[in-house]
This record gives structure tokens, C-alpha cells and sequence, in this order.
């Protein structure tokens, strides 16, 4: 019997478990055995995998997080490590591996894609910073979370008429944060896209209060500011309390919502199609909802895809500076 390999890769992602059950029950329909490999690239070079049956995944469909652990293998950056991953894949005779996660798995798919290992790239991120596609599986649950906790804490600093700084993750890109922001009617987002220095947010601040707003919310993308630090600054500034929230994990755990259950199954569905019509060595992805596929060593090299129209509405609509008084 022919055989296909699954791991998920890098920062687990809602939707994952759904996706990889859809493959391991596409793989039956086609008549495939299906290989699951434990932490993602580090069980692909400790050989830590199983064959993975429609009753083990009978019951993870609607689970965040991921059955068989999803891992970042610092190993496997190294070329001696590609080589002896690619080996690996070999002797088991894979058809494909199918290979779900984000960006930084992408670049693990390319290299064991280069040394004859034939793959496919579902893209799964919270981050939704996978170029070749408009969307991947996880970032709709992690902005319906984000967007839930923000809900919460605008509504106790509203009480205590507090200005709050929240932190969301997305690693370098500002897609969680403007999305969330936007949901949940924040006032400032600040983005890597368009870095905002820390005059520019006191000044906004002010603004916002100065037009009557006295618990103005701002959204901010991880790793820009200190958030902790800049809430201190905010209050000597201003003279007006504000606290700091780190989002944190709270996004990335949760069962996927209805939005990254469907995409997570039509990739699955699609990848292991892809491997009976020998569409090998490409990332898949939507465009306007439609499935593409996308050659990787392509997928790899595309620009950003932050929403800046969306980011643009945003502005238009909450810079104080737009609003005329009365
Ligand atoms: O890539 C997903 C992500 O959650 C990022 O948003 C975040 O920067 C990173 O992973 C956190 O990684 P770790 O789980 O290693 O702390």
C-alpha cells in the first residue's frame, strides 16, 4: 500500500486536528496509509512516528491543538539535518508528506522538496502571515478570540474609565491585532506595518479623551513596545490610569471556529487529491475563496499579506483628527 506522511509544524494553530482527521480519512477513501509524524521535523529525524487510522482521529475534529504535537525543530535549519530528514522520508517510501503549518515550515518543506522529497504546504498559522494564501487555518479563531477578551476588558475599563493597552500576538505581522481591533471597536491599533512611535500614541490618546472617550482601547501587534512599560509611561503623560493586558496563549487555545473547521477540511480534502493527481511540491491556499495551489519554491518568496485596505479603513474611521467637533 502506498503512503502518505502528516506532521504539524510550528506554533499550534485552531484547526489543525480537523485537517489532519480529514486527511487521515482522505487517505482511506484513496486508498493511502497514512503516517503521522510526532513533533512535527524532530520526529521526522528521530523516526518518532505511527500510522495514524480513522478510529485515532475519530474524535478530535472540533479540538484546538494538535494530536500528534506540533513543534519548531531548531535542528532542522541546519542542511546536515534537511539531508537526514529527506533520507528518513525516503526509506519510508513516502508518496508525499503533508506538511501543515505556518511560514517557517514552509522553508522546512522547500528544503526537503529540494533533495527529492515530494510535499505539500497547508497553510496553518494564527499569525495568518502565509504569503500564498488569503487565509490560513487558525487566525479566524484566534481573532474571534482576541476579539472576545478585548470585548471584556473594554467594558471594565469603561467602568473604572481606564485607558487600556492590549497585546496580541502575530510574531512580526499586525493581521491578529488589526482584525480584533477592528471587531471590537478599539480606537488605536498599532501595527508593524506602519510602526507607530510612542508620541504618536500619547497624542492620539489625548485626542480620543479629549473628545469625551475616557477609556480609549489600543490594540497592539507583540513585539512593538514593552506594553507593561508604555502603560507607565501613558499614565505619567497623561495622568490618566491605564493598564497593560497581554492576550498571549488565550488566542491560540480554543476549539476552531465554524469559519476554520471548513477551511481546514477543504485543504485536507484537497492535499491528499492533490497527491493522487501527482500535484506534488506546492502550497495550498484560497484566493477569494476558491482553492489555489501555489508552487512552493514560489510560495515561499511572496510578499506580505497584510490587509492594508482594511487597515486603511480603520484609520479613516478612528483618527480623532478626522472627526470634526459637535
Ligand atoms: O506563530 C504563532 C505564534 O503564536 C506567534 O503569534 C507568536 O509570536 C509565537 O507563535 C509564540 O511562540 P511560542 O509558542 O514558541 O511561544
Amino acid at each position: 500500500m502506498e503512503r502518505i506522511g502528516v506532521m504539524t509544524s510550528g506554533g499550534d494553530a485552531p484547526g489543525m486536528n480537523a485537517c489532519l482527521k480529514t486527511i487521515v480519512e482522505m487517505s482511506y477513501n484513496l486508498g493511502y496509509e497514512c503516517i503521522a509524524f510526532h513533533r512535527a521535523y524532530q520526529g521526522l529525524l528521530e523516526n518518532d512516528y505511527t500510522v495514524i487510522t480513522k478510529k485515532d482521529v475519530a474524535q478530535i475534529f472540533n479540538l484546538g491543538g494538535s494530536m500528534i504535537y506540533s513543534a519548531r525543530s531548531k535542528d532542522f535549519y541546519d542542511e546536515k539535518y534537511q539531508e537526514l530528514g529527506a533520507e528518513n522520508a525516503k526509506k519510508l517510501k513516502l508518496k508525499a508528506l503533508i506538511i501543515i503549518g505556518g511560514n517557517g515550515s514552509y522553508l522546512g518543506a522547500k528544503a526537503l522538496s529540494d533533495l527529492g522529497v515530494n510535499v505539500i504546504a497547508i497553510p496553518a498559522t494564527i499569525d495568518n502571515d502565509v504569503h500564498s494564501t488569503q487565509e490560513a487555518i487558525g487566525f479566524d479563531s484566534a481573532v474571534n478570540n482576541a476579539t472576545n477578551m478585548i470585548d471584556n476588558i473594554k467594558q471594565t475599563m469603561q467602568a473604572n474609565q481606564r485607558i487600556s493597552i492590549i497585546e496580541c500576538m502575530g510574531r512580526y505581522g499586525g493581521n491578529i491585532a488589526l482584525y480584533s481591533a477592528m471587531a471590537s471597536q478599539a480606537d488605536i491599533v498599532a501595527v508593524p506595518e506602519d510602526p507607530l512611535d510612542k508620541k504618536h500614541i500619547f497624542r492620539f490618546i489625548k485626542d480620543q479623551i479629549a473628545y469625551g472617550n475616557n477609556s480609549p482601547t489600543v490594540v497592539v501587534a507583540e513585539k512593538q513596545y514593552d506594553v507593561y512599560t508604555l502603560a507607565k509611561e501613558i499614565e505619567g503623560e497623561l495622568n490618566h490610569e491605564c493598564r497593560a493586558v497581554i492576550l498571549g496563549y488565550m488566542q491560540r487555545g480554543g476549539n476552531p471556529t465554524v469559519r476554520d473547521r471548513m477551511l481546514a477540511l477543504r485543504f485536507g480534502v484537497s492535499a491528499v487529491e492533490c497527491v493522487k493527481k501527482g500535484i506534488l511540491n506546492v502550497a495550498l491556499g484560497v484566493n477569494n475563496d476558491k482553492l489555489i495551489a501555489t508552487p512552493l519554491e514560489k510560495a515561499v518568496e511572496m510578499s506580505s499579506n497584510f490587509r492594508d485596505d482594511l487597515y486603511q479603513s480603520f484609520k479613516a474611521l478612528n483618527n480623532p483628527r478626522n472627526k470634526r467637533r459637535g
